[in-house]
């Protein structure tokens, strides 16, 4: 057994060195050779695995079919399945159907876009004999970037944390956007692993998230950290907070609009909703790359449909311990399935980013900063 995560300097892309919090077993994605390795998340908490991704194919289907998931993640993996597609020919009919193939992958995370995007604009300008070594390095400088941002998201976000009078601080989040979502960190766990670093107790109520249940996977992921958690059916969380357990809610983001409307897991605006009636802070954590600023408002943000076949299936172990999957309603039972929901701006506290904590109607200066 993996006795806690650790902070230390390891390989995140191939070769460069960077301070992360992942071991030679808890990573997410890095380069083997010419291909990608990745942590198959689909089959965790109860099982770990790798796989390899070889080809645009491969990439595209860990996209889609969630072995990789989390909205930085998503983005990293869809720039090595560029620098993947790129083996058999590197000219520009090649690199648009690999942009267009991954970004037909899953609609709402927009770091996938921007990902596509900084590729691309990266790699058209070079002659096609370079462009396959440069879309390595610079899908490796994604990773790179995505693991030292959250290390600044966990930085920024303990300021928030330490503000709260009592020990432990009671911390509540959804879904899962820890360091399997990422490079590296997390975004909304990366406070918490800083607070752990910094010797502040924090406790984390981990809602399940349902139908995919990745609050599982940030379980998992607590339990590997030795930090203090308890789990907690999604439909808990609102008596939870009215009943002054929680101290602070951070969530992370898949695409945050202009006007700061957030786009999270399915799920989170009923938590914004009950946190904003109870008095609890609600924070986003997320990148710079998760902004979309030429999007408006959260109701321009697509939201991905899934399958009703995850809302009335659930998998797990058996009693004899293998993995299986039971309906809990028969296949003709009509269900929905948005995998993700808006919580309007009025109802975030601040986005913690690495550039900082800003309101979300002031969000457009964290780019004036940079100025
Ligand atoms: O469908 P997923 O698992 O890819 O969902 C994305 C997420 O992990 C969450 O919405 C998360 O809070 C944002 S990504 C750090």
């Amino acid at each position: 057994r993996h006795g806690g995560i650790v902070p230390r300097w390891v390989a995140v892309g191939s070769g460069i060195q960077s301070e992360a919090m992942i071991s030679d077993r808890l990573f997410t994605i890095r380069e083997e050779g010419d291909a990608v390795l990745i942590l198959d998340q689909t089959l965790l908490p109860h099982q770990y695995a790798t796989r390899h991704l070889r080809s645009l194919v491969d990439a595209a289907h860990a996209i889609r079919a969630m072995l990789v998931r989390g909205a930085p993640l998503i983005g990293v993996t869809a720039a090595y399945g560029v620098a993947l597609a790129l083996k058999d020919g590197a000219g520009n009919e090649a690199l648009q159907h690999a942009c267009d193939t991954l970004a037909a992958t899953r609609p709402t995370a927009v770091n996938l876009n921007w990902a596509l995007a900084r590729m691309q604009r990266h790699l058209l300008p070079l002659p096609v004999a370079q462009r396959r070594a440069a879309a390595w390095a610079e899908a490796r400088a994604i990773a790179e970037e995505d693991a030292a941002a959250n290390r600044q998201i966990g930085r920024n976000g303990l300021a928030l944390i330490e503000k709260v009078a009592h020990r432990p601080v009671n911390l509540m989040t959804h879904c899962n956007a820890g360091w399997l979502a990422t490079a590296a960190w997390g975004t909304a766990l990366a406070p918490v692993y800083a607070a752990r670093e910094a010797g502040l107790p924090v406790h984390v109520y981990v809602s399940e998230t349902r139908p995919r249940n990745q609050g599982l996977l940030t379980a998992w992921e607590l339990h590997e950290a030795g930090i203090p958690h308890t789990l907690i059916a999604d439909n808990a969380a609102g008596h939870l907070m009215r009943n002054g357990k929680v101290d602070l809610v951070i969530v992370g983001a898949d695409r945050i609009a202009a006007n700061g409307d957030t786009a999270n897991k399915v799920g989170t605006y009923l938590k914004a909703l009950a946190a904003a009636d109870s008095g609890v802070p609600f924070f986003v954590a997320a990148p710079l790359s998760t902004i979309d600023r030429g999007c408006p408002d959260g109701a321009q943000i697509p939201i991905e449909e899934r399958d009703g076949g995850e809302v009335r299936h659930v998998g797990g172990l058996d009693r004899k311990g293998v993995h299986a999957t039971v309906a809990i309603a028969p296949d003709a039972t009509a269900a929905a399935n948005p995998a993700f929901d808006v919580t309007p701006a009025r109802f975030i506290t601040g986005i913690v980013t690495e550039r900082g904590v800003r309101a979300p109607d002031e969000l457009h200066r964290l780019f004036e900063d940079r100025s």
